[in-house]
């Protein structure tokens, strides 16, 4: 058994599935890179076959990443294997990972199949996905709702097959720490094999024990590779959080006794970029990465952490990449400071071009705003306009007024693939209003089933980024825009979102 924990990263995969937190091709790309900079040892890129979007999306990140290993999710099949070879062609380092489930409710209720048939699908899949790449996991989906002897038998067959990586879910996040850990221990015990394979834990936490128990399943139950996520995003409440548990096992060396390699210096900007792409907030109070993590409000708190760091610190706050907010760059800095600033902050922008739409745009907000911070940056560049191909609509300008007493009026200019229109509208507040307008012209119909406002540096002088959360057709988006002015920032978010909702995907649900 090696001492080596190895981080597998799928904030791109199982993260992305969270309703409303997927992501473009190049939102993809750059957290990837963010993440290859984390020196993350696997990072799942998509599932390569469930839309066409996806499979780019994988592709793109197989070419682009050369010191991660780079994996595609698969269901057992041999069309979506097909499929994630082909995306993956381009790697240094693919990895195929197939999944089908195995607890009696999956197999009964959501396959239709008896345990035999799945036995025989799991067996002939990692065959023939072995047979395309050298590097193959399986996962027995709601794994740990499944009755052991059928698990021991199908992972002994796949690990038979080749699958060099068994993960073993707690897909509905109803494991707990301890039997969770003895579960793991319990398979590799009975299962002959069981030493030709890297053993993973994948949590989900439903219960708030993701973190918990992936340290269990590695603990107790020998697991060597953690599959997670920045943040924790993931459906319902979330997977186990990447940046939680690889401070866990750093900072308590003594304890697990093993190394992870992340460079963990870049942990706060990888957090930042996920949860400004997504738009999910991170709560304050987050370990490691909420903005309260290293805040000691208390007095008594306060004197010690003077008097002696490890009063009440158990982590440096720089260690995880937190800095103090400190003003960056300003109106008279140049094109050079700028690129280096980015470069600093972890982000690749792909051509000239894209650094001279973000240049600009940081001039522009530094013309209004004069002292510019690392969030203002980074909100900039998570910018649509700045990264992305041709979009179908764009910001340009807006007035409002509102005045006690009156109702609220907005008018907005945007383009429609280059052209310019002009539409007008009320509303119960200035926010209303400028969406109302907007919305009256592209009739989009989408519900809108979330509105938030954050300051991005903390105070009434930041700007304000706002997420707006669109439902049409079954389909969830994410726009996020920020400006500091929070209605503008918010008609930025609108036209964001609609623009997502304009690129088509019809996706096969992972666990559908
Ligand atoms: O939670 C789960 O079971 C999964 C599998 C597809 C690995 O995400
Ligand atoms: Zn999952």
């Amino acid at each position: 058994m090696t001492d080596k924990l190895i981080i597998f990263d799928t904030t791109l995969r199982d993260g992305e599935q969270s309703p409303g937190a997927s992501m473009t091709r190049d939102e993809k790309l750059r957290i990837a890179r963010q993440l290859e900079r984390l020196r993350v040892d696997v990072i799942e890129a998509g599932f390569a076959a469930s839309s066409n979007g996806d499979f780019e999306a994988v592709k793109t990140i197989a070419d682009a990443i050369k010191d991660s290993t780079i994996c595609s999710l698969s269901r057992a099949n041999d069309r979506d294997i097909s499929r994630a070879a082909e995306a993956l062609k381009g790697a240094n380092s693919g990895r195929i990972h197939t999944f089908i489930a195995t607890s009696p409710l999956h197999m009964e209720k959501k396959l239709r199949m008896t345990p035999d048939q799945v036995f025989e699908q799991a067996k002939q899949s990692v065959r023939f996905a072995r047979n395309l790449v050298g590097d193959v996991e399986f996962s027995p989906e709601d794994g740990y709702r499944s009755d052991m002897d059928f698990l021991c038998r199908i992972l002994e067959a796949v690990i038979a097959e080749g699958a060099g990586t068994i993960n073993v879910p707690d897909t509905v996040g109803y494991a707990v720490p301890e039997l969770y850990g003895e579960f793991i221990r319990t398979l590799r015990e009975r299962i002959p094999n069981s030493d030709k394979a890297i053993w993973s834990v994948h949590c989900h936490n439903d219960l708030g024990m993701a973190v918990a128990n992936s340290l269990a399943g590695v603990k107790i139950g020998g697991a060597r590779q953690v599959e997670c996520t920045i943040n924790g995003l993931g459906e319902r409440a979330g997977n186990c959080s990447l940046e939680e548990v690889v401070m866990a096992v750093k900072t308590r060396r003594d304890y697990f006794g093993l190394d992870v390699g992340i460079d963990t210096s870049h942990i706060v900007a990888a957090s930042r970029m996920v949860s400004q792409t997504t738009g999910f907030v991170v709560q304050p109070n987050k370990a490691v990465v909420g903005a309260n993590a290293f805040a000691h409000a208390s007095g008594i708190h306060q004197d010690g952490v003077l008097k002696a760091r490890d009063t009440y610190e158990i982590m440096r706050a720089e260690d995880v990449g937190w800095t103090t907010n400190k003003i960056v760059l300003g109106k008279l800095s140049g094109r050079n400071a700028f690129k280096q600033r980015l470069q600093d902050l972890g982000v690749s922008l792909e051509s000239e071009t894209e650094i001279n739409s973000a240049f600009a745009k940081f001039k522009e907000l530094a013309d209004r705003k004069s002292e510019i911070f690392d969030e203002d940056i980074l909100a900039l560049v998570s910018d649509e306009s700045v990264t992305s191909e041709k979009e179908q609509y764009g910001f340009v300008s807006m007035s409002q007024h509102s005045e006690t007493g009156e109702r609220p009026h907005a008018a907005v200019v945007f383009t429609v693939e280059g052209k310019e229109v002009s539409t007008q509208s009320d509303g119960n507040g200035p926010v209303d209003a400028s969406l109302k307008a907007i919305e009256s012209y592209v009739k989009s119909g989408a519900e809108m089933v979330l509105y938030s406002v954050n300051a991005i540096s903390g105070s009434t002088e930041s700007q304000g980024e706002v997420t707006v959360r669109l439902q049409n057709s079954g389909r969830v988006v994410n726009g996020v825009g920020s400006d500091p002015d929070i209605v503008v920032a918010s008609a930025k978010a609108y036209l964001s979102a609609l623009n997502k909702l304009q690129s088509k995907s019809d996706r096969v649900a992972a666990q559908g």
